[in-house]
């Protein structure tokens, strides 16, 4: 399998980021190509392309789109979900620092596309440098007539509105993105009504992940075959695989879908030197976590979700042998339950509680019966909360004790964590 890169072609030049380094390689060709075209051709080309999310659920975006009720009289929004809060995650921040016009192109192809004339992009707050690259872009673009009124002479009006959020992982979920857009605090709304149908401002609204509205021109331009001649059959296309932890070379990495770990590792100059693979996460920290004999597992929604875990953000995490994977997960569930908003119990209490007995259980305090009272916690969590954040933090929680137990035994057997914390870090590696 080889690289495929598309979206990430240029970002070794110098200029990847402005106007004229990226006209230099068809910039904004397609949108020229796509207001040429009637929106409803735009969305079947997506359609047919099969183009799925980037953003973790992997909901075909052509099929969103089109949920979009038309001659509705009322405005329609498209919002870039660009939060990217996820621990592992790290796809859209380097997207929209070395390429922000592949993602204005792609908004303004979608907003034509779903009859929008305002589109919003919620950056994640803390993330300052990349709200001021993704600012000067927008400026750029409208400087150039690719926002504002009568973009390219169409006839079509869009103005874009760069937004920074307060810094919440929650505000992620699209439907609290929505609330904290409008001002109140950032919450899950209660589905249905579903954005297309009442979503910013109870206007129809389409979200959408940075990955997946920054895929859209090379569609545009190449076609929906030249699309799906790459990735799988049900997992189309190319798309940003993010390596870091115990890996000799991290970053990004471009691949069909369906590539596996052991080849994307390969590339990657393998697990760091003298050690080896203990486990990995497919898609960021809330996906439940893989072993080594998961290599050869296709990286598509499918295959990932047959070995028991979800393709997610496609955040390969990845640990070696060094690594306690109790404190790992212990790490984890205090991130979750930090940005748990509160709003329902299941997850509001039951984080609080998982973190204390992780922590008893790491210490080596706890006893057997924690094990079974953490399942039973995660028993009640899991599709009993009410957004996917509840989801997220039992799930590395039950797949460890699914292929670690005898690790979380060892912990009371020997009365304290067995690992040298200091052997699993990136210096300690180095200096091995
Ligand atoms: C707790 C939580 C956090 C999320 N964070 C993000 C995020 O940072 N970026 C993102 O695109 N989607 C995130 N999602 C998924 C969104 O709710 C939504 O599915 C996505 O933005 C839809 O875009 P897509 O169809 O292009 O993937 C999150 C979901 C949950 C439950
Ligand atoms: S699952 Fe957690 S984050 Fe989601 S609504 Fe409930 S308390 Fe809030």
């Amino acid at each position: 399998m080889q690289l495929t890169p598309v979206l990430s072609a240029h970002w070794d030049e110098p200029d990847s980021f402005t106007l004229a380094g990226y006209r230099r390689h068809h910039g904004y060709e397609a949108l020229r190509a796509a207001l040429a075209r009637h929106p409803d051709e735009l969305i079947q080309l997506i359609k047919d392309s099969g183009l799925r999310g980037r953003g973790g659920a992997g909901f075909p975006t052509g099929m969103k789109w089109g949920f979009i009720p038309q001659g509705d009289g009322k405005p329609h929004y498209l919002v870039v979900n660009a939060d990217e809060s996820e621990p592992g995650t790290c796809k859209d921040i380097p997207l929209m620092m070395a390429n922000p016009h592949v993602l204005v192109e792609g908004v303004v192809i979608a907003s034509f596309a779903i009859r929008s004339s305002h589109a919003f992009i919620y950056i994640r707050g803390e993330a300052v440098h990349v709200i001021r690259r993704v600012q000067a872009a927008v400026d750029e673009a409208y400087r150039g007539g690719l926002l504002g009124t009568d973009i390219l002479g169409s006839g079509f009006n869009l103005d874009v509105t760069v937004h920074a959020g307060a810094g919440a992982y929650i505000c992620g979920e699209e439907t609290a993105l929505l609330d904290s857009l409008e001002g109140m605090r950032g919450q899950p709304r209660l589905r249905p009504p579903f954005p297309a149908v009442a979503g910013l401002y109870a206007c129809p609204t389409v979200v959408n992940n940075v990955e997946s509205i920054a895929s859209v021109p090379a569609i545009v331009r190449n076609g929906a075959d030249w699309f799906k001649a790459m990735g799988t059959e049900k997992s189309a296309g190319f798309t940003l695989y993010s390596l870091s932890g115990h890996v000799t070379r991290p970053g990004q990495y471009e691949a069909p879908l369906g590539v596996t770990l052991r080849e994307l590792l390969e590339m990657a100059g393998g697990v760091r030197e003298n050690h080896e693979l203990k486990f990995w996460t497919p898609g960021g920290s809330s996906t439940p976590i893989l072993t080594a004999e998961h290599l050869d597992v296709p990286l598509d929604y499918e295959g990932v979700g047959a070995a028991g875990s979800m393709l997610g953000t496609k955040a390969l995490q990845i640990f070696d042998e060094t690594t306690c994977v109790v404190r790992a997960v212990l790490r984890w569930t205090e991130f979750y339950k930090h940005e748990s908003c509160g709003k329902c119990t299941p997850c509001r209490e039951g984080t609080y509680w998982l973190v204390q007995i992780l922590d008893r259980l790491e210490r080596g305090e706890g006893s057997e019966d924690d094990l079974a009272t953490l399942l039973d916690l995660c028993d009640n969590i899991l599709g009993r909360a009410f957004c996917a954040l509840g989801d997220g933090a039992a799930s590395p929680i039950m797949s460890s004790i699914q292929y670690f137990r005898d690790e979380y035994v060892a912990h009371l057997t020997a009365g304290g964590c067995p690992f040298d914390p200091i052997a699993s870090t990136v210096f300690a590696g180095a200096h091995a």
